[in-house]
């Protein structure tokens, strides 16, 4: 039966008289009047301003449709029949989960080997909250035990339709909070994925991150709304907007992001990367790293352009965090330190910050508050050739009267670091007043630096 917006309008009023206003109440809100049973029209991707490192190819239009059935009942898993479509429609067709329909997910669908079919989620999916199921069946990616509800990968994917995805995370953060060693998946796994956009889509309450790529290249992501905090006690953590790894040629553009960790986060080899436009609100800011973690492991981090960002209500606004070269603890599941390679060519240009901790912190002691220790033995992994542009606004009283930190591990292990046309305020009114250590402070232009170390986030 198909789903009536009426049913859906007498459910919202009856859930809204509850005190949370839940992810399904919120994709109903945003229903139009009149739900009808259609197909989406891919949107145009357009890289304004600024370009991706290499061009993308076409993506060709589609030739047949496949609708997704569903229980649409909130709680049989409907996987079934959403292999069943997706397999019917590789290979030049257009998915479809119609606009008002429920899906939920109870089964980790590995949806890797997809070639040239547009999956088009116009209704409302949720990933059940059996944490004994999903801890034993996700996938798992091995980079920090992440795991995902679901791999997408192939050639020349597309994803779009302004439908939600609801990782169901409350039941996450409160086991979370009783155990940190247990694997909470990422809502969205784009997992070797070579040439696709995923787009134009909610993702609500992820267990851990909303997106993690890897394995990838010319992937964009465009008009993504992020959002979802914990309802009670327990915090909902690491829930970063995208983690990059092992990609390059990715772009993340024109989204909205609500979370409590990293904003966008550039992970071990991740190249070619433009972020631009983003709005990003409680976040950790726009980070390169954590890198240098594992003793024998080569990170690279190399020509990322981070442009154009809204940063507000944040721990950081661009941020660069390196391991240093002896083992330190940042907590039971954080610890690391050892690792070798570079930062390289990362520009961040035009961001603003309101409420931020830090405008811009760049260390190399990650994980070692100790800095007599960090600087005993310094950095493996070098960071050099970095722009700051044109980065504004208001700190936080957290660091007062300090609004940035800039500490490498020794005098070799950084090299031209530039700051310039920095502008940062803190609560007291003090402007641009840095920690600093063993960097060209002849670079750090405008910058009043100081010694007096107020510590990293
Ligand atoms: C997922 O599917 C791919 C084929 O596309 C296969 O090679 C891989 O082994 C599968 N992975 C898992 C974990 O089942
Ligand atoms: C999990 O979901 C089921 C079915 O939707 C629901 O009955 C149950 O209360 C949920 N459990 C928790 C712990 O939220
Ligand atoms: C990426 O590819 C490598 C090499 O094929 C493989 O070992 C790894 O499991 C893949 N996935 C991730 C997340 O690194
Ligand atoms: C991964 O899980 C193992 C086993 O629980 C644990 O020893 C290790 O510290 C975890 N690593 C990370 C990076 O979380
Ligand atoms: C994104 O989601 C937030 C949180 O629900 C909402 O306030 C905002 O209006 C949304 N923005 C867009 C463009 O959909
Ligand atoms: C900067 O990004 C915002 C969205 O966060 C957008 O409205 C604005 O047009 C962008 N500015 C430029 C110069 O692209
Ligand atoms: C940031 O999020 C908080 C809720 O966590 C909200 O009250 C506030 O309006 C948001 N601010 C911006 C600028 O998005
Ligand atoms: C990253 O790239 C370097 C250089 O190619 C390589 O040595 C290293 O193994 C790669 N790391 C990962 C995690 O793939
Ligand atoms: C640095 O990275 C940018 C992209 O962010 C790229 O356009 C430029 O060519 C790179 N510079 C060098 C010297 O490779
Ligand atoms: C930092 O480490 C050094 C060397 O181990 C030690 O002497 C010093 O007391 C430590 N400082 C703090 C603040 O813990
Ligand atoms: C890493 O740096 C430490 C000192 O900070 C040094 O003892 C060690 O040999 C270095 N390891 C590598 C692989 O470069
Ligand atoms: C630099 O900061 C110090 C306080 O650490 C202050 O005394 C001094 O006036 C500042 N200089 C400038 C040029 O702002």
């Amino acid at each position: 039966m198909w789903f009536k917006t009426t049913a859906a309008a007498v459910l919202l009023n009856a859930l809204c008289a509850s005190a949370t206003w839940s992810a399904y109440e919120e994709y109903v809100s945003r229903l139009p009047k009149h739900v009808s049973k259609h197909q989406s029209k891919r949107p145009a991707i357009t890289f304004e301003p600024k370009k991706p490192y290499s061009a993308f190819a076409k993506s060709p239009s589609r030739s047949r449709n496949c609708y997704v059935s569903s229980h649409n009942d909130m709680k049989t898993d409907d996987s079934a029949y959403i292999l069943d479509a997706i397999k019917k429609c590789d290979n030049g067709g257009h998915v479809i989960f119609p606009q008002g329909t429920t899906y939920v997910i109870g089964t980790a669908l590995n949806l890797t080997g997809l070639k040239h079919i547009d999956i088009d989620i116009q209704g409302y999916v949720q990933f059940t909250n059996d944490t004994d199921y999903w801890q034993a069946n996700a996938f798992f990616q091995t980079f920090q035990n992440a795991t995902t509800f679901f791999q997408l990968g192939g050639e020349d994917v597309n994803v779009y339709g302004g439908g939600m995805l609801d990782g169901n995370g409350q039941v996450w953060y409160d086991l979370y909070a009783s155990n940190i060693y247990i694997l909470r998946p990422i809502l969205f796994g784009t997992i070797g994925l070579n040439g696709g956009s995923i787009s134009d889509l909610y993702f609500r309450y992820s267990p851990q991150y909303y997106n993690f790529v890897a394995n990838s290249t010319d992937v964009v992501f465009q008009d993504i709304n992020i959002s979802g905090f914990s309802q009670s006690t327990a915090l909902a953590k690491n829930t970063d907007g995208w983690d990059t790894y092992r990609s390059s040629n990715i772009v993340i553009q024109n989204s909205i992001i609500n979370n409590g960790d990293d904003c966008v986060s550039f992970k071990p080899n991740s190249t070619e990367i433009l972020v631009q436009n983003m709005h990003c609100n409680g976040s950790h800011g726009i980070s390169v790293g954590s890198l240098g973690q594992y003793v024998g492991e080569v990170d690279i981090v190399e020509n990322v352009y981070v442009y154009n960002v809204s940063m507000f209500n944040a721990s950081d606004g661009a941020r660069i965090k390196v391991w240093p070269g002896s083992p330190a603890e940042l907590s039971g599941d954080l610890q690391g330190g050892g690792g070798t390679g570079r930062v390289n060519n990362i520009t961040y240009e035009d961001m603003s910050v309101t409420n931020v901790d830090y405008a811009i912190e760049i260390t190399q002691c990650y994980g070692q508050k100790n800095l007599t220790l960090c600087n005993a033995f310094p950095s493996n992994l070098t960071i050099t050739n970095v722009v700051m542009n044109n980065v504004h606004g208001q700190t936080s009283s957290k660091f007062a009267p300090e609004s940035g930190y800039v500490v490498c591990s020794s005098e070799t292990a950084c090299s031209n670091i530039v700051l310039e046309g920095i502008a940062v305020v803190s609560t007291d009114g003090t402007e641009d007043l840095f920690t600093c250590g063993d960097v060209d402070e002849t670079l750090l232009q405008g910058i009043n630096c100081t010694t007096t170390n107020k510590g990293s986030n």
